[in-house]
């Protein structure tokens, strides 16, 4: 039987060792959360790097963690730690991840990592070669692997190859600052279609193709040599149900409560007046964290009415610490929360709770369905599926979303409050809108982006993408027949 090959940079679990344990974590961000879902569902194999360097791995251990990793239907590239800090925590990390999200200013041109991205693309494409057979579908995914999908055509032109950006594309005036620019357009055009979350990256990956590759760009398909390439924009959804059934389960008065809950209940308990607002993001500079803290404490400052009635629930998880910027990003959060709690806590009131790990799936929808408020506010982000998570664990259609208008997901979620995270004045305007919000508006504003939520789930994305990959194939039939 024909089998879908999903290949990304990271699995979506991750093998770490403790003494003589081997320890399985699920992968954190947007692309593990969504493929996962549709991994589960369908036949087929994903293939990724299982978070242990080559050298780490004697044969014992290296069984070990195969037969982990077979288990979950999964096939583990394998990187040594050289890999590791040129091609992941150097180009991918410090090259693309900033230059795409538009911080120049933290961006690397490394002429040595680059040589490491595209050596570590070659060895990603040997484990698709020797994985997929005839009649296959390969769906590489991101920016870590951008080169992948030529180096996979080159040696099997039979393939039909899908690839998707997670993050966004940039401007034609970022991407052509880019030293090796026509290389990366050339990888990603060894797809048949190239996908994106939202039409701006789209329409700016096609100025970039007409202008530095001089192709013939016709609506949305690329001319190059005798194939047709092309490209469309599909919104990420997410696994609705999940989160909306994890909700209701949670919800249930017979369950059983964690004692996170426990302790949110006491602080609901004490005053019903009291609000809960919540952000929930990797610790990165894209995300906008700094600045959500400042907004807050301006927030607080502009509407002194709020002290004691309000408590922002801070989630950041743990990301690419070994980046110089993720630490320097780290100490400022850590010194910002210290600063604005030290200045505004009584006695009986801290106004930001700040949490720096990752959680499990149970306490996400304890913070989710405890929070009056989601402050979404990404500074730039691909798509961002916290805020579609949030709106689907309202089960009571109550809450508010406040999302900043720089995440993907900006275009699919008018009905939340779009604000543009550099300005305070739109912070502190729109968290006061939103706790006074009457319900019968936070009611019909759920309603409409549930509706549109459950509708463009994540299965119905990966369905939608697989759709336009079929009708690309028979374009491919067309040309060559002609
Ligand atoms: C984003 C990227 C993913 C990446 C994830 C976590 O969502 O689009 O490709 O896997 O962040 O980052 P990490 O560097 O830990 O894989």
């Amino acid at each position: 039987m024909n089998k879908t090959i999903i290949v990304s940079n990271r699995l979506p679990l991750q093998i770490s060792i403790e003494g003589d344990k081997l320890n399985v974590t699920p992968s954190v961000g947007g692309l593990a959360t969504g493929m996962k879902s549709v991994h589960a569902e369908g036949n087929g194999i994903w293939i990724g790097w299982s978070g242990i360097t080559s050298e780490d791995l004697d044969s014992d251990l290296k069984s070990k963690v195969n037969a982990k990793i077979e288990n979950a239907k999964c096939r583990a590239v394998e990187l040594s730690s050289d890999d590791i800090d040129d091609y992941y925590l150097g180009f991918s990390n410090r090259t693309l991840w900033p230059l795409f999200h538009y911080f120049l200013e933290y961006t690397e041109f490394e002429k040595s990592h680059w040589e490491a991205y595209k050596r570590v693309n070659k060895k990603f494409a040997e484990v698709v070669l020797n994985t997929v057979e005839e009649g296959d579908t390969v769906w590489v995914q991101d920016y870590q692997l951008l080169l992948l999908p030529q180096l996979i055509k080159d040696v099997r032109p039979d393939i039909t190859i899908g690839f998707f950006l997670h993050i966004p594309f940039p401007s034609y005036e970022i991407f052509r600052t880019f030293p090796w620019r026509e290389e990366l357009l050339t990888g990603m055009l060894g797809a048949d279609l190239v996908g994106f979350h939202t039409y701006d990256y789209e329409r700016h990956f096609l100025s970039s193709v007409k202008r530095i590759m001089r192709l013939e760009v016709n609506f949305n398909e690329i001319t190059y040599y005798d194939r047709i390439i092309k490209v469309d924009s599909f919104p990420m959804g997410i696994d609705y149900n999940k989160f909306h059934d994890a909700a209701l389960a949670h919800n249930n008065q017979n369950t059983e409560k964690s004692e996170l809950q426990k302790r949110l209940d006491t602080h609901i308990n004490e005053d019903n007046d009291k609000k809960f607002i919540l952000s929930i993001d990797r610790l990165d500079y894209t995300k906008g964290i700094p600045n959500r803290i400042r907004a807050f404490e301006n927030f607080l400052n502009t509407y002194p009415e709020y002290k004691e009635k309000v408590r922002l629930i801070m989630l950041t998880v743990p990301s690419r610490s070994n980046v110089p910027q993720y630490q320097k990003l780290k100490s400022e959060t850590d010194e910002l929360v210290g600063r604005i709690n030290g200045e505004f806590s009584t006695v009986s009131w801290t106004p930001i709770w700040y949490f720096y790990r990752s959680l499990p799936f149970n306490n996400l929808i304890d913070l989710y369905t405890s929070s009056d408020v989601a402050l979404i506010t990404p500074v730039r982000d691909g798509m961002n599926l916290v805020a579609k998570e949030y709106v689907a664990t309202r089960t009571n259609q109550d809450g508010v979303l406040i999302l900043s208008e720089m995440a993907g997901a900006a275009k699919e979620m008018n009905e939340a409050l779009l604000i543009n995270p550099n300005s305070f004045e739109d912070f502190a305007t729109a968290l006061n809108k939103a706790l006074k919000m009457p319900l019968e508006e936070q009611n019909s504003r759920m309603k409409i982006l549930q509706k549109r939520l459950k509708r463009y789930d994540v299965e119905k994305w990966a369905k939608e993408f697989f759709k336009t990959l079929d009708e690309t194939n028979q374009l491919q039939e067309v040309v060559i027949s002609k």
